[in-house]
């Protein structure tokens, strides 16, 4: 077994890194408070190759491995999870899902500008009435022969009125339940689809998310991805790799927050002395790295499994529950080690606190993941 990253990925995970810090640091505070979307970064990371990363450079993208796009993934979230789930949806949904289960010329048409960075991607499924029950969806695609007619509402969609092109999951056939679902790639401007109000968030405020309505929109037949009736399951193997990408979002938040909180250990004194020699802190410090690294390593196997062409199902659904929860305590002991000053903005780690809370839920939610995870070990 080889814990060395090549020099390769070591280089993408530097780039990413100094992304971050000259990029990304400067306007995170402002672009939280105000609920500014990241524009300019996230066209920046799509010149930097960072929003088709694992896409075949034929099709616009980086050709890289899974496991760089982890580290990229890490880095970015450390210092803004708002740019990180633009990224994480652009990749390891829209592109992924694209490149691996759309025809040819789906891919020229739709993966080339997405996977270059010139245009965002989103995906829908979940809505007002099905989230985690994902197979109860309302939204409707009537076969007309040569074009769908699609009705319906989607929510929470992450780059809702930034992106161009969205993935939609619609159901055709109620009858055959979810293998009557189809997926359709449908431009944003067509006719009938209407972007909802932006949410107000509690975190990820610079991300955009919004509710996408459809009324009698017309999708040709071209646009359907796949057979009749694979809907739900490119969907779920789109969510597989989906979850790498937010259990690394996680892994990022977290170590984030780790980083400031060792940082400010050193820095801060009480009682005479800087409040790292104090056990009480250490030991909670020592409690965030070894859950850090505990994340770190599920999430690298389950992109490595991904670069293996093995399954990857448990090990992301692992990867992600557990970098999900992490993330929360570990964000909380770095808001507590900052005492008062963690609770406001200057700091960062109130804003990474609130960031890692979505971790939780989207992608599927920590019990939809044990749901996976049990069905999985109890086959
Ligand atoms: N990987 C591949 N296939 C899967 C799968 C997985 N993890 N989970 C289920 N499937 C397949 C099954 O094999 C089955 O297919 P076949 O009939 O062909 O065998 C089909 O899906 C139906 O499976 P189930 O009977 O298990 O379905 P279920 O109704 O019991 O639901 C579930 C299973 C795991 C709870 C699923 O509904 C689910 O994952 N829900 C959560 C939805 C979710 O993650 N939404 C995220 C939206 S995107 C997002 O959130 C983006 C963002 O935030 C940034
Ligand atoms: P529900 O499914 O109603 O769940 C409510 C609670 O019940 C949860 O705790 C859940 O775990 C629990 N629960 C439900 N069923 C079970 C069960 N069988 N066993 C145990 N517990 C259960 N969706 C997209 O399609 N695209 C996006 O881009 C996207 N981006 C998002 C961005 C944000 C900021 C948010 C908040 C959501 C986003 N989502 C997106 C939606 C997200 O995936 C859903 O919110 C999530 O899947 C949960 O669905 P729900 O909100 O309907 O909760």
């Amino acid at each position: 077994m080889n814990f060395q990253l090549s020099e390769e990925q070591l280089a993408v995970q530097k780039a990413a890194r100094d992304f971050a810090q000259t990029e990304l640091l400067p306007g995170v505070i402002e672009r939280d408070e105000h609920q500014k979307f990241p524009a300019e970064q996230i066209k920046m990371l799509g010149e930097l190759g960072f929003m088709g990363m694992m896409v075949d450079p034929k099709y616009g993208g980086s050709g890289m491995d899974a496991v760089s796009y982890v580290l990229a993934m890490e880095e970015i979230s450390k210092i803004d999870a708002s740019a990180s789930v633009v990224m994480s949806v652009n990749n390891s949904l829209v592109c992924w899902g694209l490149e691996t289960f759309g025809n040819e010329e789906q891919k020229q048409k739709y993966l080339v500008p997405l996977a270059s960075g010139q245009k965002i991607g989103a995906f829908l499924l979940s809505e007002p009435e099905a989230g985690s029950d994902a197979t109860s969806q309302r939204t409707t695609a009537e076969d007309k022969g040569d074009h769908y007619v699609i009705n319906g509402i989607k929510n929470w969609i992450t780059n809702g009125n930034s992106a161009s092109t969205y993935l939609v999951i619609a159901q055709t056939d109620v009858a055959k339940k979810h293998k009557g679902i189809n997926a359709f790639i449908v431009d944003k401007d067509t006719p009938g689809v209407t972007v909802g109000a932006k949410e107000n968030k509690l975190g990820i405020r610079g991300s955009d998310t919004h509710s996408i309505s459809f009324q009698d929109v017309i999708v040709p037949k071209e646009n359907r991805i796949g057979e009749d009736g694979f809907g739900f399951n490119f969907a779920m193997k789109t969510l597989g790799g989906g979850r790498i990408g937010i259990a690394s979002q996680a892994l990022g938040i977290a170590s984030g927050a780790y980083e400031l909180a060792l940082k400010y250990s050193k820095e801060r004194k009480a009682f005479g002395t800087e409040i790292m020699n104090h056990q009480a802190v250490a030991f909670k410090l020592a409690d965030m790295a070894t859950q850090i690294e505990t994340a770190r390593m599920l999430c690298l196997k389950a992109a490595w499994l991904k670069d293996q062409g093995q399954d990857y199902t448990l090990a992301a659904s692992m990867a992600k529950l557990y970098a999900s929860e992490i993330a929360q305590s570990v964000t909380n002991e770095a808001v507590q080690i900052h005492g008062g000053y963690g609770y406001v903005k200057e700091f960062h780690v109130e804003r990474l606190m609130r960031d890692a809370k979505i971790t939780q839920i989207y992608e599927g939610t920590s019990e939809v993941q044990k749901i996976v995870i049990s069905r999985t070990i109890l086959k």
